[in-house]
């Protein structure tokens, strides 16, 4: 069966006070209208439709790789039924088109599948929910025998339908084939001159066409956003969904309120007995394995962490892939390209880029090494820095196994220093050192000796 959704996503959002279309707006580090094709997807959908029209440059920019989405503009927003139409030339002849807002963007999967089984020739489908306070929704008719007849706007209700609570989500899947008959016939004869969408149900009844209705697994699947305050609570809910799933997978998250996962793509995947501390973000694409320890404060994003290292407080890792059994921080930083194998250290203010450290090597306290590769076993000295760029290109620094750098030294790539070789604190290296030797390059030593200069 054929199914095309059609996604609406011409409104303004003038209540998010922003200069970003509301739907490019994020859920968990991902636009909210993402996260509504996503969900569209992922029950194979043939065709997605887009409904565009304030700031439909930006929104159309934002999915430019996306050739799955046929865009459609709607230049004045007349309704929501006028909105759909904007889409109708589009859609195929016969199947199911599912109609979907780009403001309502945490709708799941198997309440889309549930809808479009609902659907046939002689059936469409509705997603409503019951509300306490209903005010300002679309209200569900229904006839003494329970059955749907029409949904009547909040501004065009009596008080009878005032006071129904199951109210339209504005979520349904409907025959596409009727689709073309309707659309062409709704009216504005209406308190607010719109285009209803919802004026389909009405002439679903009476072609004779049953209406059927579903609800959601969870309330928070169709609640739009309209502001940054229900932005911020539907994030909220759906952070605490995301870190659920990691500690059904056997993570100890110490405070579930306090870990954040902003994952497109696939997400963050994780072995057995990882522990998360307080205030931790993980982004992207995050592995972290067996035993794997992130304490407080720190920001992974994109990164492999093998079982069994430990990511100290306050550090910040970002595309670096880290083996097993390493140390990091407190106060590190691992730019791109950053490579850390099995059992490597690297302690509190370094920072590493682009850059091999080798097997139980030790970079332990305030140093800069870029565009490096360090062999096994290596110690690089307090303070010591790869001196990578002079201004217009960067060279690389290679450090071959068991050699000692001491304390505050300059490396100035391109450089080699040979295995096992020692390096003189404070020196600053420019030449190739060769293996086993020591290379010192400082001022000597000197004692003099001198008066110290008494006031007059
Ligand atoms: C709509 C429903 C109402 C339902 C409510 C749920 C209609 C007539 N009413 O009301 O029954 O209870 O949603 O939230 O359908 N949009 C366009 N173009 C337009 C108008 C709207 O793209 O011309 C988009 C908006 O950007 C938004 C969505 O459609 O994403 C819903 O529009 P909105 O104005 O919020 O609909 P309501 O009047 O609240
Ligand atoms: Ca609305």
């Amino acid at each position: 069966m054929n199914i095309d959704v059609v996604v609406l996503a011409a409104g303004q959002g003038s209540r998010m006070k922003s200069d970003l279309p509301k739907v490019l707006h994020p859920i968990a580090g991902k636009p909210m209208l993402a996260h509504v094709l996503d969900c569209a997807r992922s029950v194979d959908a043939n065709d997605l439709h887009v409904v565009v029209g304030h700031g439909s440059d930006k929104v159309k920019a934002a999915f430019e790789g996306a050739n799955d989405i046929q865009w459609a503009l709607q230049i004045e927003q007349k309704g929501t039924g006028h909105a759909v139409k904007m889409a109708l030339d589009n859609l195929a002849k016969s199947g199911i088109t599912l109609i979907l807002y780009g403001d309502v963007p945490l709708i799941q999967s198997n309440t889309l599948q549930a809808l479009n089984n609902l659907v046939s020739p002689t059936q469409m489908s509705l997603l409503t929910v019951n509300m306490d306070d209903p005010s300002g929704y679309g209200r569900i008719v229904r006839d003494e025998n329970g059955k749907v007849t029409s949904i009547v706007e909040h501004k065009d209700a009596n008080a009878a339908q005032l006071s129904i609570k199951e109210v339209n989500t504005g979520i349904m899947a409907v025959p596409t084939e009727s689709l073309h008959k309707w659309l062409p016939q709704l009216s504005s004869d209406n308190a607010q001159g719109e285009y209803y969408l919802t004026d389909v149900i009405a002439m679903a009844v009476e072609s004779g066409l049953n209406v059927e209705t579903l609800q959601p697994e969870f309330a928070e699947e169709t609640y739009g956003v309209n502001n940054r305050a229900q932005q911020a609570e539907l994030e909220r809910w759906y952070q605490a969904r995301l870190v659920n799933e990691l500690m059904t997978q056997g993570v100890t998250v110490l405070d579930p309120s306090r870990l954040d996962i902003r994952a497109s793509g696939a997400g963050v995947n994780v072995g057995r007995d990882v522990v998360i501390d307080a205030n931790v973000i993980l982004e992207g694409e995050v592995m972290l394995g067996d035993g794997v320890k992130i304490e407080a404060n720190c920001i992974i994003k994109n990164s492999s962490i093998a079982a069994g290292s430990v990511v100290k407080a306050f550090s910040h890792i970002e595309d670096a892939n880290v083996a097993q059994g390493c140390d990091i921080g407190p106060y590190a930083r691992l730019r791109p390209g950053a490579i850390l194998e099995n059992g490597a250290k690297v302690g509190n203010f370094c920072e590493v880029k682009k850059s091999v450290i080798g097997e139980g090597s030790k970079v332990n306290h305030l140093t800069y090494i870029g565009d490096a590769s360090i062999g096994k076993n290596v110690n690089i000295g307090a303070g010591t820095i790869t001196c990578n760029y002079d201004g217009v290109n960067k060279f690389k620094t290679q450090i071959e196994d068991g050699v000692f750098i001491g304390s505050n030294s300059s490396l100035v790539a391109p450089v080699v220093v040979g295995e096992n070789a020692t390096v003189g604190a404070g020196s600053t290296i420019t030449k190739d050192v060769a293996a086993n030797k020591l290379a010192v390059a400082r001022g000597k030593q000197v004692s003099l000796n001198w008066q110290r200069p008494s006031k007059k």
